[in-house]
């Protein structure tokens, strides 16, 4: 088994089960061209893993969605395509250029009427969304600078109501979060996400690894409680 094969078997489900779609194969081009701008692998969710984040959104009802993390507006799409008709959604990206292009996408879309994406750093739009006292999210999707996981968890749950879905990406990282061996900021950041996740009695969560398309990753799934 290798990277080959997880990618053969990710196009073999996504050929039967997501077909072309203008909107999202066009997302996709423009965050491959943003990923390769700033010299990154491809890093929007696979087609499949947005699919798994619109299920479990529209399994969790969510009227309201909040994600750390556009980039071309790839999962975003996918997010706001869960979402009722009165929903919304904000997506929180550091890049103006990026930002720019996700607003493109999403309009394309046809989501603008819901996804709003906010333009700076996502520590800081966080902090301007509680301070605006914005109604509680009921699903939330982490995925930008790993390092700063735990301190958006602090705020995520300034922003949560009991019910509230967490997903967190890229935990895993090729097995590097649990081999003492490695201490870059984004793995030393997401062990203390994950220690926060454990200590925290109002929590519950569990970690999945995945393989596919995207290599060996995983995602935390986190459900605040009362
Ligand atoms: C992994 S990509 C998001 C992919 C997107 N969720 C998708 O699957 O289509 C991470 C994004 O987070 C943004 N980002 C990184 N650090 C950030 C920060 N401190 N504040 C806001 N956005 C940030 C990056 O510019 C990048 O566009």
């Amino acid at each position: 088994m290798n990277e080959q094969t997880w990618q053969a078997v990710d196009d073999w489900f996504c050929d039967r089960l997501i077909g072309p779609d203008d909107a999202l194969d066009g997302a996709l081009d423009g965050a491959l061209a943003a990923s390769a701008k700033a010299g990154l692998r491809a890093i929007n969710v696979a087609p499949n893993q947005g699919k798994f984040l619109h299920l479990l959104a529209r399994i969790q009802g969510a009227r309201r969605i909040l994600e750390i993390g556009a980039l071309g507006g790839y999962s975003a799409i996918w997010l706001g395509r869960a979402l009722p008709d009165d929903g919304a959604m904000v997506s929180l990206e550091f890049s103006p250029e990026n930002a720019a292009v996700a607003r493109a996408n999403i309009a394309r879309a046809g989501l603008d009427a819901k996804v709003t994406v906010m333009t700076g750093l996502a520590l800081e739009s966080l902090d301007a969304l509680i301070a605006q006292d914005v109604p509680p999210f009921d699903f939330v999707f982490i995925d930008a600078d790993k390092s700063n996981n735990p301190n958006y968890l602090e705020r995520v749950l300034k922003l949560s109501r009991p019910g509230t879905v967490i997903v967190a990406d890229n935990v895993v990282r090729e097995g590097r979060v649990a081999d003492p061996a490695h201490h870059e900021d984004e793995v030393v950041g997401l062990r203390r996400y994950f220690d926060m996740l454990g200590h925290d009695k109002r929590l519950e969560t569990t970690a999945v690894q995945t393989v596919g398309s995207k290599g060996w990753d995983g995602f935390a799934i986190t459900v605040v409680g009362g």
